[in-house]
């Protein structure tokens, strides 16, 4: 459904429920943060990785208190809302349903429209946030998406303008943290351990860089995954604490030249770009982010990043990804259907 003139000034309330955080966000239509709440499942942590049906359920317990608390410290009655979004695909179909079920109930209940967000294109939209960059990040430009699920170059034209330059052949880059972390007894999920981890060790383990200089922009991390496992054999498990780090350090490094070298080839596939864009939870990683700000340095470009706290899976983003379909006139029907798997390319947008 179009809409002709879209206030520029709404305020809406978004859920986020396609993995494992529960969260609710209100954001003004100027993209000010009126309220937050997020909750990351803890649920997962003893079975080593998220079980789809415990996060179903756990969304659908946690929810309808989030967005009470929400509204409340926004002091916001759900009348004061503009529209209600959630996302609703890509992810794990029980917490889609939940999130997309309950904001479509209270855009029923307050007869406000309901937006459904592609949970990607609120990544990709989140360094538009104005309060990160000032003005926020330009169109066009190259989005490195690095998530636990995902693993993308994505030329960002404009709102709903996305043309993918490349993916991944085997794993993403955060499935293949999480995995490494596991074999190396970390807790999970992985990422933020290893790179803890990898701070207190060196780099001293040669690794391979799957793809290094293919001429295109896909990735593949799963040869690096098995190369640890093989250097892990030998020790079955009982690995001296600075042995562990340096095998996290030499990982973490490998990964960082991987992603450095994709990012020089996928800016040479978009010349236009004004900015190299990275965001998904990996995006959080220090050592990467130095190695991408190197790369679009070197490009004469700027690096723009979300802070570490909006890099994984927040309701903030989707709120402004709504903010920015309400801009162009985009609502969806209350009929609108959750989608597990949802590409970018199949998005409507300005053009
Ligand atoms: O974007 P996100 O929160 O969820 C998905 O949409 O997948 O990303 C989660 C992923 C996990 O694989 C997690 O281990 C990884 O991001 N991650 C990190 C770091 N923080 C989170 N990976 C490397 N370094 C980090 N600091
Ligand atoms: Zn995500």
């Amino acid at each position: 459904m179009l809409i002709g003139s879209a206030s520029r000034l709404a305020t809406v309330l978004a859920v986020e429920t396609s993995c494992d955080e529960t969260a609710a966000a209100i954001l003004g239509g100027d993209g000010t943060i009126l309220a937050e709440r997020l909750l990351s499942q803890q649920e997962h942590a003893q079975f080593g990785g998220v079980v789809p049906e415990i996060a179903a359920r756990a969304h659908l317990h946690f929810l309808p208190d989030l967005v009470r608390m929400a509204l409340a410290d926004a002091n916001l009655a759900p009348s004061d809302l503009h529209a209600i979004a959630a996302t609703t695909g890509p992810g794990l179909i029980g917490g889609l349903i939940v999130g997309a079920g309950i904001a479509k109930g209270m855009a029923v209940a307050a007869a406000k429209p309901f937006i459904a967000i592609n949970h990607l294109e609120a990544h990709a939209l989140s360094p538009r946030l104005p309060g990160l960059i000032p003005g926020g990040a330009p169109f066009p430009y190259l989005l490195l998406l690095l998530s636990g699920g995902h693993c993308q170059c994505v030329a960002v034209q404009g709102v709903g303008q996305y043309r993918r330059l490349g993916t991944t052949i085997d794993d993403a880059v955060g499935e293949a943290f999480d995995k490494v972390a596991k074999m190396l007894g970390l807790g999970w999920p992985g990422g933020p351990a290893l790179e803890a981890l990898a701070r207190e060790g060196s780099p001293n383990h040669p690794l391979p860089r799957p793809m290094l200089g293919r001429a295109n922009c896909d990735f593949s991390f799963s040869g690096l995954k098995t190369a640890v496992a093989h250097l892990l054999a030998p020790s079955e498990g009982a690995l001296p604490r600075t042995e562990a780090a340096d095998i996290a350090a030499s990982f973490q490094s490998a990964v960082s030249d991987v992603l450095a070298d994709r990012a020089r080839h996928a800016l040479a596939l978009m010349p236009g770009a004004t900015m190299l864009v990275v965001a998904g939870g990996v995006a959080a990683n220090a050592q990467i982010r130095a190695a991408l700000s190197g790369v679009a340095a070197a490009h004469g470009l700027p690096l723009a990043a979300p802070p570490p706290r909006l890099c994984g899976d927040n309701a903030i983003m989707v709120a402004w990804a709504a903010i920015e379909r309400l801009r162009i006139g985009v609502y969806d029907g209350l009929e609108t259907a959750p989608r597990p798997r949802w590409p970018l390319e199949e998005l409507r947008g300005t053009g």
